[in-house]
């Protein structure tokens, strides 16, 4: 029977004590939920897949929805106090004082903005490159608006690679084609966090094949003690690239849409081009949970990123305990592990070609799910080097955790 225990750790933005919010909610209680994370599947499986959170809301977001709410104050949204407080939270959290609220521009959810961004600096046919293994979406979205995926991998150290890179570029220009770079800052599934070295060399590159580049930050505020997030758009040699944020990870406001895209001061003409309906996307519930989160939600967050940093730890543990053959590389943030369970891979019986066997990529999420009942996200669907792989959502008591990968760990592999 999982319980979760109260712990208390201490926020250091004004010091005021928030109890680890990863320890508030019982595994009863989160199967009330009705969001995606609880709903998908049945009861006895651990759900540790979509990255949504087992947290309540920080207090600070849920006052302000509820003053809202007793007011009646639903209607349409109007004003700048979402990107003020984005851009006060990124010069004290992050020391980046440039985050200029004239070069933003409202847009419904992080997804959404990154497709209208790639919109207004590609057309139907170009190239958007990613770094393979990278969040799913990435994938669908872009060829879904008729832009092509040209994968640069990431190395074998997880980081991305400045060769894999320089060389898509490269062959994408020689075509005569247009591109764009689609970054994932810090990256998901691998939970890297670039170094201002790597953004700087990144921006290089970008300027001297001409490649526009959108820095998805939507993990930003989760970075994790030991590594410190660079905004891409605070690198030397960024001024036209975009990015694109939102309070939704860091304080699980996923179901509360409202995001920003922000300008570079090169990109700002560009981004005036976004059509008006795009700022009809967030709801004004939104935009208030997101601008309370970064105004007067510091304090909750720091607890949060305390409580995640003690469940990296303790996965750790229980890694080197009872997955010990599992491939692990610690994240430096996000509150996403990923895992190379190559060691599991089942050999196909069916081989569509008869000539021998067939790796079944999906085959350790589905045996985790099937003999573990515990939910993790394939590798596959994050592209080339995805395969044999799963991410696992540690933003959960430790209890789930642990019984999670205790569960995990009586699973073996077939041959
Ligand atoms: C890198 C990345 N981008 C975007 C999203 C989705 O953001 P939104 O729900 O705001 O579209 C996620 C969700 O996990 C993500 O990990």
């Amino acid at each position: 029977m999982l319980t979760s225990e109260s712990m208390l750790s201490r926020g250091t933005h004004t010091g005021r004590r928030i109890p680890n919010p990863l320890e508030e909610l019982t595994l009863t209680e989160l199967r009330q939920r009705t969001s995606m994370k609880w709903r998908v599947h049945p009861e006895d499986v651990l759900p540790l897949w979509v990255a949504e959170m087992d947290v309540r809301l920080a207090p600070a977001v849920a006052e302000a929805l509820h003053r809202a709410i007793d007011a009646g104050d639903t209607g349409y949204p109007v004003g700048t106090a979402y990107a003020e407080a984005f851009s006060a939270f990124a010069a004290d959290r992050w020391s980046w004082s440039n985050l200029e609220v004239s070069r933003t521009a409202i847009v419904p959810d992080v997804m959404m903005g990154v497709v209208e961004v790639l919109r207004l600096v590609t057309s139907p046919g170009d190239a958007v490159v990613v770094n393979s293994p990278v969040y799913a979406p990435f994938y669908a979205f872009v060829t879904h608006d008729g832009r092509q995926i040209v994968e640069a991998p990431l190395g074998q150290d997880l980081r991305v690679s400045l060769d894999s890179l320089e060389e898509s570029f490269l062959r994408i220009r020689q075509q005569g084609r247009k591109a764009a770079y689609l970054l994932s800052n810090p990256h998901n599934p691998t939970g890297t966090v670039h170094t201002m070295a790597e953004l700087t060399a990144v921006a290089e590159l970008a300027g001297k094949y001409d490649v526009r580049v959108v820095s998805d930050e939507i993990h930003a505020p989760l970075v994790l003690p030991g590594a410190q997030f660079i905004p891409y758009l605070s690198v030397p040699g960024s001024e036209n690239a975009f990015a694109v944020m939102s309070a939704s990870k860091a304080w699980n406001l996923a179901g509360l849409k409202a995001a920003l895209a922000v300008a570079g001061p090169d990109a700002a003409a560009d981004l005036a081009r976004m059509p008006e309906e795009v700022s009809h996307g967030p709801s004004h519930l939104g935009l208030i949970a997101h601008t309370a989160a970064l105004r007067d939600g510091q304090d909750w967050l720091n607890a949060l990123i305390q409580g995640l940093d003690s469940n990296r730890t303790l996965l750790r543990q229980l890694l080197a305990k009872h997955l010990p053959e599992a491939g692990y590389k610690e994240p430096e943030g996000t509150y996403l592990a990923w895992l190379d369970c190559r060691y599991l891979e089942s050999e196909s019986q069916d081989s569509p070609s008869g000539l021998g066997v067939v790796t079944d990529v999906a085959g350790p999420t589905k045996m985790f799910l099937e003999e573990a009942r515990v939910a993790l996200s394939s590798g596959h669907v994050f592209g080339s080097g995805g395969a044999g792989h799963v991410r696992l959502n540690f933003a959960t008591s430790q209890a789930i955790l642990t019984e999670a990968i205790e569960r995990m760990g009586r699973v073996h592999p077939l041959r």
